[in-house]
């Protein structure tokens, strides 16, 4: 059932370009995106006050790039929190906010109970859930789904993707409805996500390049990653995956922060992985990297093709196709689940099913 795969994880690694093409295909009719499972007309999105998501761990991950691209592309102000707290902080939100609960396998307990919550006050919640039928998909005002399928790895790879996708296609839709984006911009959108599948594909190709490093670095006791805007967020991703699945101590950090503490913890041949893809913060990321490379760090940078000035910079940097920035985020990733993936290979540990963790956490 593993397909000729050693592991879950890696099948479903390989899994995304499809599962993000299942996702966004069905939702784009002649060169327009179109949500049935929305139920919102347009007065509806108009009205929307702010957005407030809700998730765990890596769902809230996505909910973090959703942030940027939500208020980048559809200007709408959004939140985001952990289910956790969410449930217990009493948050200020009015009639016309949308809430939108982002998870896997729909029965998150912190999740659930999230819902509820935004329901008992009177808001209208959005699941964006994969699991067809679970809790969150049933008791959600409307769920869209992602099309990942099955997913059997605790590390979680092609959902993360594919609610990624999601997050884009509501993101076009508001912006077009709400007036934000240019027709221009909205055409370019349209296109650009459709290319997704083959780009993520293309980094699939280079996997050999990330093993060998994996197995450079398996040894390493902390590992940090840096990066600004969506590079952050995808930092956050590439982070967990790691300390899930390989044990490593390693921290995502938003890249301006270092100097104010972090920075003391960088000493010689700590691995250091610097993220920018992000084309307006590139050189504010570079100058991060010439810091922490002066404190005797070793930095892994992850860029687009193109930008080869990295190379006089970072001691090892893995290229990734160029899209638009606010899709950045669904390419960067994948060299990080894969540089998990072998660390955690390398070590020998078990990757589908790693100490402590459970596929989907039903108590609180
Ligand atoms: O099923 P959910 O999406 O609600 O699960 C949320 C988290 O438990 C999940 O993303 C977890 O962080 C993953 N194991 C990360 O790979």
């Amino acid at each position: 059932e593993k397909g000729g795969y050693e592991h879950f994880m890696l099948k479903e690694i390989y899994e995304q370009p499809k599962a993000v093409r299942d996702t966004i295909s069905p939702r784009i009719k002649d060169g327009k995106v179109v949500i049935e499972e929305l139920n919102m007309s347009d007065e509806e999105i108009k009205a929307i006050s702010r957005i407030q998501i809700v998730a765990c761990g890596s769902a809230y991950h996505v909910g973090i790039s959703a942030k940027y691209v939500l208020e980048e592309v559809a200007k709408i102000p959004v939140d985001v929190d952990f289910a956790s707290e969410f449930r217990y902080r009493n948050p200020i939100l009015d009639n016309n906010a949308l809430v939108i609960i982002i998870s896997q396998s729909g029965e998150t307990a912190d999740s659930l109970a999230a819902l509820r919550e935004a329901q008992a006050r009177g808001l209208k919640v959005l699941g964006i859930v994969n699991v067809v039928g679970s809790s969150i998909a049933r008791e959600a005002d409307n769920v869209m789904y992602t099309w990942a399928g099955p997913e059997i790895s605790v590390a979680t790879t092609k959902a993360y993707s594919t609610q990624l996708s999601a997050v884009y296609l509501i993101s076009i839709l508001f912006g077009q409805i709400r007036g934000t984006v240019t027709k221009e911009a909205y055409k370019n959108m349209v296109k650009e996500i459709q290319k997704l599948p083959e780009k993520i594909q293309k980094i699939l190709e280079e996997k050999e390049r990330i093993q060998w490093f994996a197995n450079k670095f398996a040894s390493s006791h902390d590992i940090f990653f840096i990066g600004r805007g969506l590079d952050y967020a995808t930092c956050l991703e590439g982070s967990l995956k790691l300390k899930e699945i390989s044990y490593i101590h390693s921290e995502a950090y938003a890249a301006g922060e270092l100097k104010h503490g972090t920075i003391s913890l960088i000493e010689k041949d700590i691995l250091v992985v610097g993220v920018a893809t992000q084309e307006q913060l590139y050189g504010k990321l570079v100058s991060n990297i010439v810091e922490v490379k002066s404190r005797g760090a070793y930095v892994m940078g992850l860029t687009t093709y193109g930008n080869y000035a990295m190379e006089d910079t970072a001691d090892f940097t893995v290229y990734v196709p160029k899209t638009m920035s606010c899709f950045m985020t669904s390419l960067a990733v994948i060299p990080l689940q894969l540089l998990a993936y072998y660390v955690s290979v390398a070590k020998g540990l078990d990757v589908d099913k790693p100490r402590n963790l459970a596929k989907s956490v039903t108590v609180e």
